[in-house]
């Protein structure tokens, strides 16, 4: 008895021993420290993570685990409330997974997993149990598949963040989870696929503390026009941007009422005018309405002083993004009602009008001005001294010349800017050049500018300039390595190529050259070794002579080569077979000799244009060609090749196939410019057509050689032609019967010596608008066509043996019915062309195609560049910057991934 009383006493002396321990230690630290059960379980957690620099460096034995980095307790009970385990550097990250111990922190309050790579696994479902959550950000943390429901379970969420999880990796079903979180005020599921969820606009209004709702990206198309009644009344953050909505501007925003600050509906295809009604969010910061199809004037009340009673009160409106649009109307009318700007960018509509400097007198916070590629004329006097210093200046397309804008030497502090094809016939004055250290993008192409070009070596920033299309006449200016862009085509920039090698100079960063149409000469130098990061490189239309040199075999990112029109000689360089990224290969128009490399179709896999035209190339076309899968243009014309044509079939070329390889649209475009196609010895240029967005220009050109024997029936199915030539060739036996292009616009067989009568499938050729089959020893009736009998005489003259409309002579008994020589012979065992593809099933919509992913694909090639300058693309070209935000938040860490799914979606079967 005695003993237990003693007993107890013990306990509670020692009782009081460890609170007055406890409350030592409270006050040394300043908290309660935390629990045996919990470190153990962030430890296990760490476990999870292969990486253990940051946050985890600091996460050791000694050091209570509510000091380690990321980690938050309740410092009256010691529970870990918080888990902040987001990745420092997210372009290095190692994978992870996340550890069922979170559950052994029951008080969690607050977890923050974004931006590290958790290898496409499923968002664990035990992450529902943490009851007492608040805070769950799992963006940008490689998770995928279907979210789970069971998320609706957290009742005192405030905040979920799934976003970037790579673009519709992560999916639900409907919204109908997200009823049960009353509390929540941030709900960003950006990139996430809710296609179906047609209930998402009923289940947001189910969340009346909403304030921040971002749903880009979701591949949402249903935007409801109407609602009942509005009850996320506090709401001050919505971005619905990037989302197929094809519908107007709905009412129900502007019942929202004075809460909302931001509002993004960007490239969500809304059509109609932008509502009055806009004057009505009183609160609105920034308005982004850009890369839609929207109509009409810009409404008056739209960033009006708003009339509050008695007393005129400022609007609130910063920043003004309605660029993209079908917007028309005189924009001098609007500029009154928007003179307290920071940001304003119309650019790519159709305003109109004359703009002058009382215009712009009050704009004295104006930061962003972009008015390209409108129907504007900016009509100030030489010394008008603007109120504003600008940091982005856009002006392409306006009408500023012919005088050298001199109000510019004002602004001095600008990053960007775009003056191009604005009409300036004059001489770039030296204090231009010398305006702004701080400048990253120049473009002041397709103008009439004059004069010298100045070193620009001390430029650091400077990382795209494009001075295309002008009469700038000096040697080659030097660059820093920093420069990525570089744009001097079509000016008159001299001296000897070696200059070059100043602007590829050790640890250069260049992604793009353009040096074409220039009068540049020499031997091309040897200093390729530095080029490793060209993605595109033109020297064509200059007076470059000697060989390629072998060291271009070190352009191994290199997509688009073009070296035409020059006159260099030789052998095309073994060592190109190492580029094994080219695209483009253009080598038209030189004295090169020597057989057609066997290596080009064998290691040049991903080869869309390969033009060898008008050189001396000899022996026969290689069969390796035909193993091209994405060739669609194949020009080997002017040469002295022999031999008999490849049978092959070219998947290129073919209409069933649809490549979208992410990497090449940006300078594989690039060289449509200078493609001429020559028909019956007269030029044309015009076969190009955009197909689903992309350039469709299949052409195969293998006139004027010494080719002999049979055109193979191969060549008659290559449906996706739109140019075939295949004359002044030693070519004989009947056109194949197998006539199958129904997009064919030229055909040229003249000159060589074909036979027979001509195949009755000659007659579905209805898109036909050039014809030459002249000069040949075709026999018989003309097969009877709307179009065969179009094209006059000339088309067919030269077959003593054809008669028939349009020839005069009609036909009488001379027909070769029955000729041997006019059988198809088969021969299955010659035949191992490539299969004809199967169709792909491409599965992003073209919407996003055309302008969403077109663009971001575009752009992989330099991701990484992309992702480290997010800052200055940001502040320029509202398109970039608003996709590079974007993309930053997709695939910060994923980019590798993103490419990789797009690689997938194209590879052939
Ligand atoms: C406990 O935390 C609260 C809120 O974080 C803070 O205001 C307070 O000062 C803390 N108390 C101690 C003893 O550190
Ligand atoms: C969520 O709640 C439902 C219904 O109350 C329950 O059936 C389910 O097990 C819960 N899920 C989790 C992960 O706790
Ligand atoms: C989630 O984390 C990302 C990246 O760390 C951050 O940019 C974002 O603001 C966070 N989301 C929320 C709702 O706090
Ligand atoms: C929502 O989707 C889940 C599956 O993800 C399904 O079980 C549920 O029935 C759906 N709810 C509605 C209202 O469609
Ligand atoms: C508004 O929210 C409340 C509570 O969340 C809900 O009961 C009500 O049905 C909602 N109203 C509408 C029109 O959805
Ligand atoms: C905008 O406000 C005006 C006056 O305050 C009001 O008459 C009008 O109905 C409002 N429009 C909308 C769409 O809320
Ligand atoms: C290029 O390499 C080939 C063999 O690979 C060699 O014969 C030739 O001399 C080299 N040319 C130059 C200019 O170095
Ligand atoms: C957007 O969706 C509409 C209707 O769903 C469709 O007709 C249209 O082609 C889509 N727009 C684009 C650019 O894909």
């Amino acid at each position: 008895m005695i003993m237990v009383i003693r007993g107890s006493k013990l306990i509670q002396i020692l009782v009081f021993y460890l609170i007055g321990l406890h409350c030592m230690e409270m006050a040394l630290t300043g908290a309660v420290p935390c629990m045996d059960s919990e470190q153990d379980a962030l430890l296990k957690i760490k476990e999870g993570f292969k990486d253990v620099s940051e946050p985890f460096s600091s996460w050791t034995a000694e050091e209570d685990c509510c000091n380690w980095r990321g980690v938050g307790c309740d410092n009256t009970t010691g529970h870990v409330t918080m888990l902040d385990l987001h990745s420092r550097d997210p372009t290095s990250k190692l994978p992870g997974e996340v550890s069922p111990s979170l559950l052994d922190l029951p008080y969690l309050r607050s977890l923050d997993l974004s931006l590290n790579h958790f290898q496409q696994t499923l968002i664990p479902e035990f992450i529902c149990s943490l009851k007492y959550i608040e805070h769950l950000n799992l963006s940008n943390a490689n998770f995928r598949g279907t979210i789970p429901s069971s998320l609706g379970n957290l009742s005192h969420l405030k905040s979920l963040d799934l976003s970037g999880n790579g673009l519709f990796y992560l999916r639900a079903e409907n919204l109908s989870w997200v009823y049960g979180l009353s509390s929540l005020e941030v709900l960003a599921l950006g990139g996430v696929e809710i296609s179906n969820a047609e209930d998402w606009l009923d289940a947001v209004n189910m969340l009346p503390s909403l304030v921040e709702l971002r749903l880009f990206f979701c591949n949402l198309h249903k935007l409801p026009q109407n609602l009942h009644h509005v009850n996320f009344t506090t709401l001050k953050i919505l971005d619905l941007s990037l989302n197929n909505f094809s519908s107007t501007i709905p009412d129900w925003l502007f019942d929202i009422g004075h809460s909302l600050v931001y509002l993004n509906l960007s490239r969500c295809q809304l059509h109609g005018v932008i509502p009055n009604a806009f004057g009505n969010l009183t609160s609105l910061i920034s308005l982004d309405l850009s890369d839609n199809n929207l109509e009409g004037p810009i409404p008056l009340t739209l960033g009006l002083f708003q009339e509050q009673g008695e007393r005129n009160r400022s609007s609130s409106l910063r920043k003004l993004y309605l660029s993209s649009n079908g917007l028309n109307g005189s924009l001098a009318r609007s500029l009154a009602q928007f003179s307290q700007l920071a940001v304003l960018d119309v650019a790519r509509n159709y305003m109109k009008g004359s703009i002058k400097e009382a215009h712009l007198q009050k704009f004295s916070s104006l930061r962003v001005l972009d008015l390209s590629s409108n129907r504007l004329a900016l009509k100030v006097s030489s010394n008008w001294t603007p109120p504003f210093q600008l940091e982005t200046i856009g002006l392409r397309s306006c009408l500023l010349g012919p005088k050298f804008p001199q109000w510019l030497r004002s602004q001095n502090n600008f990053s960007a800017i775009d003056i191009s094809n604005a009409s300036i016939v004059d001489v770039v004055p030296d204090w231009f050049w010398n305006l702004s250290s701080r400048i990253m993008y120049m473009n002041l192409s397709f103008n009439k500018l004059k004069g010298h070009v100045p070193d620009f070596s001390s430029q650091h920033q400077l990382s795209e300039l494009d001075l295309t299309g002008n009469n700038f006449s000096s040697p080659l200016p030097r660059f820093s390595a920093n420069t990525r862009i570089l744009f001097l085509a079509k000016n008159s920039f001299f001296g000897h190529i070696s200059n070059l090698c100043r602007i590829l100079s050790i640890n250069n960063s260049l992604n793009y050259l353009d040096l074409s149409s220039n009068n540049l000469w020499g031997e091309i130098p040897d200093c390729w070794k530095y080029g490793h990061n060209l993605i595109a490189l033109n020297l064509a239309n200059n007076n470059l002579s000697g060989q390629i040199p072998n060291s271009t075999g070190q352009l191994i990112r290199l997509n688009t080569l073009r070296l035409e029109n020059n006159i260099l000689s030789g052998e095309v360089p073994l060592s190109l077979k190492t580029c094994t990224e080219l695209a483009a290969f253009h080598l038209a128009n030189n004295r090169l000799l020597g057989n057609v490399p066997t290596w080009i179709g064998e290691n040049l896999q991903k080869l869309k244009f390969l033009s060898l035209c008008s050189n001396s190339f000899s022996g026969n076309i290689p069969r390796q060609l035909c193993q091209l899968q994405f060739l669609n243009y194949l020009n080997l014309s002017s040469n002295s090749l022999s031999g008999a044509i490849p049978p092959c079939t070219f998947p290129g070329m073919m209409t069933a196939y649809f490549d979208t390889n992410p990497d090449m649209s940006y300078p594989y475009m690039a060289y449509s410019d200078s493609v001429k196609l020559t028909f019956s010895s007269r030029e044309f240029i015009r076969y190009s057509k955009f197909y689903h967005g992309q350039l469709f220009f299949n052409v195969l050109d293998l006139s004027s050689n010494n080719l002999s024997g049979r055109i193979p029936t191969e060549v008659m199915s290559l449906d996706g032609l739109i140019f075939l030539n295949l004359s002044r060739n030693h070519l004989v036996g009947p056109i194949p019967p197998n006539i199958e292009m129904p997009n064919l616009e030229a055909l040229d067989l003249s000159r060589n010596y074909l036979s027979c009568t001509m195949p009755s499938s000659i007659s579905s050729l209805t898109f036909l608008s050039l014809l030459d089959i002249s000069n040949n020893n075709l026999s018989g009736k003309i097969p009877l066509s709307t179009q065969l009998q179009s094209f006059s005489g000339q088309a067919f003259i030269g077959n003593p043996q054809l008669c028939g409309p349009p020839l005069s002579d009609n036909c009488s008994s001379n027909e070769s019915f029955g000729d041997p020589h006019c059988s198809i012979e088969e021969g299955d065992d010659e035949k191992q062309g490539i299969q004809k593809q199967e169709q792909h099933d491409f599965k992003i919509p073209s919407f996003y195609l055309s302008i969403g992913l077109g663009f971001i694909v575009g752009y992989c090639g330099f991701w990484g560049s992309l992702l480290l300058n997010k800052s200055w693309r940001y502040s320029y070209f509202r398109f970039l910057g608003n996709m590079n935000d974007k993309i930053y938040v997709m695939v910060a860490a994923g980019a590798a991934k993103l490419k990789r799914k797009f690689q997938h979606q194209q590879a052939p079967k």
